[in-house]
C-alpha cells in the first residue's frame, strides 16, 4: 500500500494517543506468568501485540478480546507445549522477551518472524540465555531459534554489553519464570516498563536507585495478581502528531493520555531545545506509568547537536526527530545512535535515502546523520521508500506536510504494526493523507 500526503497549513483538535506498544506486549506476557483473570483496557490493538498475543495462546494462554478490552484467564495448566512454530512476525520484542519467557519455564519452541525480524541479531539475548543455563539453536545468532532445554541458573549477574531494554527485559523474564534471582546492570538506562509492572504486580525488585545507577536486582519471588490493568498511550505514537503540528504553519494540537515515562519522553527535551512550544498537562499515575496530555503549537525550530546521553531514550523517535530537523535552522547532529542500523530496517540508511530524495543536505555516519533544515517547500516527484518499516514511513508522510505537490511514501502496510489508524488520526486534525 502507497500512501500520499499533501501540503497542510493546520492541525487542530484533540485526539486520544494510541495504546504503548511496549507496553502491551508486556501486560500479556508477565499476566500470562500471574495465570489470574486480568482485564486490560487500553491495549494497543496492532500487528505486533497481536503476534505476541498469537504467540502466547500457542502456549496455552487463552487470551481473548472483547468489546475492546482483552482478557487473560487462569488456566489448570500453566502452559503447554506448541505443536507449531510460533510466529513472531515483525516483532523484535515479541521475540525477545517471549524467548525469556519460554527460557524461564523451560517451553521447547521454535520462534520465527517475517524476512525483517530474520535479519535481526538475536545473539544479543541468545548469549546471556546460554550463560544462564538455556541452550538454545539459532541460524548463526538469527531466527529461527529453538530452544532445546532450560535450567537457569540462580543469581546471575549481567553487564549489558549494548543499550537495550528488550534484552534486560527477556533476562528478567527468564528469571521472574524460573524463580530465580538476576541482577543486571545497564551503562545507559533503557525502557523501564518490565521494572514498573513487575513492582506494579508486587514483585520484589529494585532499579532506578541514583546511588547504584543502572542496577536491576531482581529477586525471586511471585508476582501477585490485580484484576486490572490499564495501558497508557504510546509516546512514540504521539511523537509523529508532535512533530507533524510543530512543522505545519498554524497548529494547535491536543493529545490526549500520553505515556510520558521519563525513559521514553526524551524527544520532548530535545524539540524544547529547539525552540518547540509544547506544553504538559494532566499528568498522573496509571498503574505505575506517567501519563499526560500534550498541548504543542506551530514553532519556528532550530538545529541542534543531540546530546548523547539521551540517544536509548529517543532510540525509537529519531526517524520522526529526523523530519523535524529536516525543517528547522541551522544542521542538527545526531551520533552514537549505531542502534539504529538493526531497528526493523536499517534506520540511518532509510531516513539518509528519503533525506536524499527530499532534496535535503545531509551527512551520513556510522552511528548517526547530520540534517541541515530547509525552509522552503519541498518539490519532488519521486516516491520515498519507507524500506518496509512503520516508523520511516510514519516520518515522511508527515515530512509531506511540508511538501508542494505532495510526498509519496512506497509500501505503508508496515505502520500496521504500530499504529494501524495514523492516517485516519492525522486526518482528523486535518492532513490530507490518501492512497
Ligand atoms: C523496545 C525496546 C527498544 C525499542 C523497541 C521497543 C521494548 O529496542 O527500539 O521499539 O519494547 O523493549 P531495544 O531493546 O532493541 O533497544
Amino acid at each position: 500500500m502507497n500512501l500520499i500526503s499533501h501540503q497542510t497549513n493546520s492541525l487542530n483538535g484533540e485526539v486520544i494517543c494510541p495504546g504503548d506498544k511496549s507496553i502491551s506486549q508486556r501486560i500479556l506476557i508477565i499476566g500470562f506468568l500471574l495465570n489470574s483473570r486480568i482485564e486490560i483496557k487500553g491495549f494497543l490493538d496492532a500487528e505486533d501485540p497481536n503476534s505476541t498475543l498469537t504467540a502466547l495462546n500457542g502456549i496455552g494462554a487463552a487470551i481473548h478480546k472483547e468489546n475492546g478490552l482483552i482478557y487473560l484467564n487462569q488456566r489448570d495448566d500453566l502452559f503447554k507445549s506448541p505443536s507449531e512454530n510460533l510466529n513472531l512476525g515483525n516483532s523484535g520484542t515479541g521475540m525477545r522477551l517471549i524467548l525469556g519467557l519460554m527460557s524461564g519455564l523451560g517451553i521447547k519452541a521454535t520462534l520465527v518472524g517475517d524476512k525483517s525480524l530474520t535479519n535481526r541479531p538475536m545473539s544479543r539475548v541468545i548469549n546471556p540465555l546460554k550463560a544462564m543455563g538455556v541452550e538454545i539453536e539459532s541460524n548463526d545468532g538469527m531466527a529461527p531459534i529453538k530452544i532445546l532445554s532450560a535450567n537457569i541458573c540462580n543469581n546471575f549477574e549481567y553487564e549489558m554489553p549494548i543499550a537495550s531494554a528488550q534484552v534486560k527485559s527477556c533476562l528478567m523474564l527468564a528469571a521472574l519464570a524460573s524463580n530465580n534471582s538476576i541482577s543486571i546492570r545497564e551503562s545507559k538506562t533503557t525502557r523501564d516498563h518490565t521494572e514498573r509492572m513487575i513492582e506494579y504486580f508486587m514483585g520484589d525488585i529494585k532499579y532506578g536507585d541514583n546511588e547504584n545507577k543502572g542496577l536491576i536486582k531482581l529477586n525471586a519471588k511471585n508476582l501477585t495478581p490485580r484484576e486490572s490493568y490499564e495501558i497508557i498511550g504510546d509516546f512514540s505514537s504521539a511523537s509523529f502528531i508532535t512533530v507533524a503540528s510543530l512543522i505545519s504553519p498554524e497548529s494547535e494540537v491536543t493529545i490526549k493520555n500520553v505515556g510520558l515515562n521519563s525513559t521514553r519522553n526524551g524527544l520532548l527535551k530535545v524539540l524544547a531545545l529547539m525552540g518547540g512550544d509544547i506544553e504538559i498537562k494532566n499528568v498522573k499515575n496509571v498503574c505505575n506509568e506517567k501519563s499526560g496530555d500534550i498541548l504543542v503549537k506551530s514553532s519556528n525550530l532550530h538545529a541542534i547537536d543531540i546530546p548523547e546521553d539521551i540517544i536509548p531514550n529517543i532510540i525509537d523517535e529519531i526517524p520522526i526527530l529526523s523530519i523535524a530537523a529536516a525543517f528547522a535552522e541551522g544542521t542538527t547532529t545526531i551520533k552514537n545512535a549505531e542502534e539504529l542500523r538493526v531497528k526493523e530496517s536499517d534506520r540511518i540508511n532509510a531516513i539518509a535515502e528519503g533525506l536524499k530524495k527530499l532534496n535535503i543536505n545531509h551527512e551520513v555516519f556510522d552511528d548517526g546523520l547530520s540534517i541541515t533544515g530547509k525552509s522552503s517547500l519541498i518539490d519532488i516527484n519521486e516516491e520515498i521508500d519507507s524500506f518496509d518499516d512503520h516508523r520511516i514511513a510514519m516520518s515522511f508522510l508527515i515530512a509531506g506536510i511540508r511538501s508542494k505537490n505532495g510526498l509519496r511514501v512506497k509500501n505503508c502496510k508496515n505502520i500496521e504494526t504500530s499504529f494501524p489508524h495514523f492516517k485516519d488520526i492525522m486526518n482528523s486534525l486535518g492532513m490530507k493523507i490518501n492512497e
